[in-house]
């Protein structure tokens, strides 16, 4: 990785803000997936026990600038403390005397969580003077919040240039993980999509055609290609303007020589409610008053044909209606294929959303080789695009050695 990381300064008495991403669900005032939490605890952990004064500070959901109650983050707060093993206090706001002081009286190995940085509108506006307040709480930057690395904000930009800016364990993990599946994947290299939309992925789907050996497709999305390809999909979710750029990503595969696979066999139901009636029919099949809610049980196989011999494989989305039991059979199917392959060597690398909540309720996320905790940071990364949060962190510079391999010798 080519940025400096928290391992490049001496933290002994230095104040370090650490922009985290602790975005995570809540039900009933309490956290129920605290995987960005722990995915965080290495960068804490490491600058507490150096001596640094930690003042994290994170975004949680959408309050659009106003103070929302139920987005305080206090449980996140009471989730980090239980983690920790010590009690972390969280501000009421992230500016502020109450907050300036709280920070001045914070001693060394000690961590202090700022409120919720949305409650101001000027954090989504990367607004200069609400960066320039926060700047003033530390004498060193740290991003570790790779799943809002595609965001460009007061908290993971504006302050970025304001203070020496480190990636923290998790940021780094996150770059070198992903950037292995662009710059040099162990062949055979796949990648399997799925989730609602092609329109979401579109300029991801380009990109990993010019990388990938095989492209395995299901979910909603799959519907847009089936009918690029000329089969019904009946009452089914597609997205009919998509239908040329899914035309356009078949005629590319073949170009490339990918191998594309689609859904040879669905499930199908009447309703796309529990409890509705369906079943299994060739994809050339599909009831016009009926929609595909699932892969069947054929296209399971055929899509573990297609990834039995790759030694690198990139998973992101559902490949049905996940959501509900009855359709959610092939994303558990994949999980549970992909966690074996794992097992058995292969590089798998998950993007986050629902194909990560798949694999966390089969208990199965030991076994991948890295689960994202960026749903669209990862998947902007993987078009190719240099996120911003990323972009403004201090450069390594190449070491004379570096230099001498990566430039071409002079004749
Ligand atoms: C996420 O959950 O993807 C990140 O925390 C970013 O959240 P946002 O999409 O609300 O900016």
């Amino acid at each position: 990785m080519d940025k400096l990381t928290i391992r490049d300064f001496d933290p002994e008495g230095k104040r370090v803000f650490v922009r985290v991403d602790f975005n995570v669900p809540l039900e009933d005032g309490k956290v129920t997936d605290d995987s960005r939490i722990r995915a965080a605890l290495p960068t804490i952990r490491y600058l507490m026990s150096r001596g640094a004064r930690v003042i994290l500070a994170s975004h949680l959901g959408r309050p659009d600038g106003r103070v929302v109650e139920a987005l305080r983050l206090r449980p996140v707060a009471a989730r980090l403390s239980a983690l920790l093993g010590r009690t972390v206090p969280v501000t009421g706001d992230a500016l502020g005397p109450g907050t300036q002081d709280a920070v001045r009286r914070l001693r060394p190995g000690e961590v202090l969580l700022l409120e919720n940085l949305r409650f101001h509108p000027e954090e989504e506006k990367n607004d200069p003077q609400f960066a320039r307040a926060l700047a003033s709480y530390a004498d060193v930057y740290v991003n570790d919040a790779f799943g809002t690395a595609h965001r460009a904000h007061a908290s993971t930009v504006g302050i970025a240039k304001l203070l020496p800016a480190y990636a923290g364990l998790l940021m780094e993990r996150e770059i070198t993980m992903l950037s292995r599946l662009l710059e040099n994947p162990e062949r055979p290299f796949a990648a399997v999509l799925g989730g609602a939309k092609v329109s979401d992925k579109i300029k991801v789907l380009d990109n990993l055609l010019d990388k990938v050996d095989t492209l395995v497709i299901g979910g909603g999305m799959a519907n847009t290609f089936l009918l690029a390809i000329g089969k019904p999909v009946g009452k089914s979710k597609a997205e009919h303007d998509r239908v040329d750029d899914a035309r356009r990503l078949v005629a590319k595969a073949e170009e490339k020589g990918v191998r594309l696979v689609l859904p040879s066999e669905v499930v199908v139901a009447k309703e796309v409610t529990r409890g509705a009636e369906y079943k299994s029919v060739p994809a050339e099949k599909v009831p016009a008053s009926w929609s595909i809610v699932d892969i069947g049980k054929a296209s399971e196989a055929a899509f573990e044909e297609a990834l039995a011999d790759a030694r690198t494989v990139f998973w992101n989305g559902p490949l049905g209606v996940f959501e509900i039991p009855s359709f959610s059979h092939g994303t558990k199917a994949m999980a549970r294929y992909l966690a074996d392959r794992a097992k058995a060597g292969v590089t798998v690398v998950v993007g986050g959303g629902d194909s990560v909540a798949a694999i966390d309720q089969l208990g199965l996320a030991e076994a991948f080789t890295h689960i994202s905790t960026g749903g669209g940071a990862s998947l902007e990364f993987l078009e190719g695009r240099e996120l911003p949060g990323i972009a403004v962190l201090l450069d390594r510079q190449p070491t004379a050695e570096s230099a001498t391999a990566e430039s071409p010798k002079a004749e």
